[in-house]
């Protein structure tokens, strides 16, 4: 199935590590000019370089901070000045550590909104100032997380806030609509990196402090699809979603790509 995204300009956060550099690697196959956004470079410079030799017209890199609304906006002008438009969003950048809610402090819940909530507005914003005035439509992603549509003990304020991001991509949508931009949410559930695929600032770089080997074979047994999420499984429907081919009638939506863990109907 043709996607349509060759020769789109695409921009890509966080997509040094994981699910963005899946994301990447998926969009450089469909042969998209990429743009990724991440605060380390040097893992995203290597995820670009694989981008080019899997099918991508371009790749750039381009040090941002999300939290930065300065360093948002020179991503984005870094990703129009090269590629001369801006058809898609991916916000993936997301941090948590795992911890019960009495254990937290205002510093960590600040540090979770900030980097969770705030870049996602901030390259929102950024995006629509450009999408809206092209007139050719757009999508906007957001990767928000199971934890948003049940409780998740050790995730109080992680799921709050990517709950409020599944809220953000509905107005939008509806704000946006009649630009023939499309903006939907999809939320993984525990989705496992190959130590390969992990960045030298991702989550996972301590891997058994997030989820150790019977952790992760518990939540396996507790999936309808038994078993845990691979960066790829995520990868596969943001990319469907950011085609306006064939995703171009689907606006302010939250899909799970977990393996069955939440049911919304
Ligand atoms: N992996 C999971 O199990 C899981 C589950 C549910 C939701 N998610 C969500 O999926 C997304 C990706 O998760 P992941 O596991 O691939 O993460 P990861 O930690 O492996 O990668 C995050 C990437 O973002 C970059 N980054 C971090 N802070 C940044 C900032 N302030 N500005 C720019 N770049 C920054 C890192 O350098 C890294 O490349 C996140 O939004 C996360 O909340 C992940």
């Amino acid at each position: 199935m043709d996607l349509e995204l060759a020769g789109k300009s695409v921009v890509v956060t966080g997509g040094g590590s994981n699910i963005g550099r899946a994301i990447v690697l998926q969009f450089a196959e469909e042969g998209a000019n990429i743009t990724i956004g991440d605060i380390d470079t040097a893992s995203a410079e290597k995820v670009a370089k694989l981008a080019i030799e899997r099918g991508a017209a371009d790749a750039q890199v381009v040090k941002t901070d999300v939290t930065s609304i300065d360093d948002v906006n020179a991503l984005f002008n870094a990703a129009t000045s090269k590629y001369g438009s801006l058809d898609a969003l991916v916000n993936n950048v997301g941090w948590d550590n795992l911890m019960l809610f009495t254990e937290t402090t205002p510093e960590f819940w600040n540090k979770v909104i900030n980097i969770n909530y705030v870049g996602v507005l901030n390259c929102c914003k950024a995006a629509l100032d450009i999408m809206i005035p092209q007139g050719t439509g757009g999508s906007i992603v957001s990767i928000s997380s199971d934890a948003s549509r049940q409780g998740e003990p050790r995730e109080a304020v992680y799921g709050g806030v990517k709950a409020a991001i599944n809220s953000l991509m509905k107005t939008l949508a509806k704000e946006n609509g009649r630009f023939q931009i499309r903006c939907n949410a999809v939320c993984p559930g525990v989705t496992i990196p190959a130590d390969d695929e992990v960045g030298n600032e991702s989550m996972w770089t301590n891997k058994d402090a997030m989820f150790n080997d019977d952790q992760l074979a518990k939540v396996a047994k507790m999936l309808p699809l038994k078993k845990v999420g691979r960066p790829q499984d995520v990868a596969n429907p943001v990319v469907f979603l950011s085609s306006a081919k064939r995703a171009g009638h689907i606006t302010g939506q939250v899909l799970s790509a977990s393996g069955g863990y939440s049911m919304i109907g």
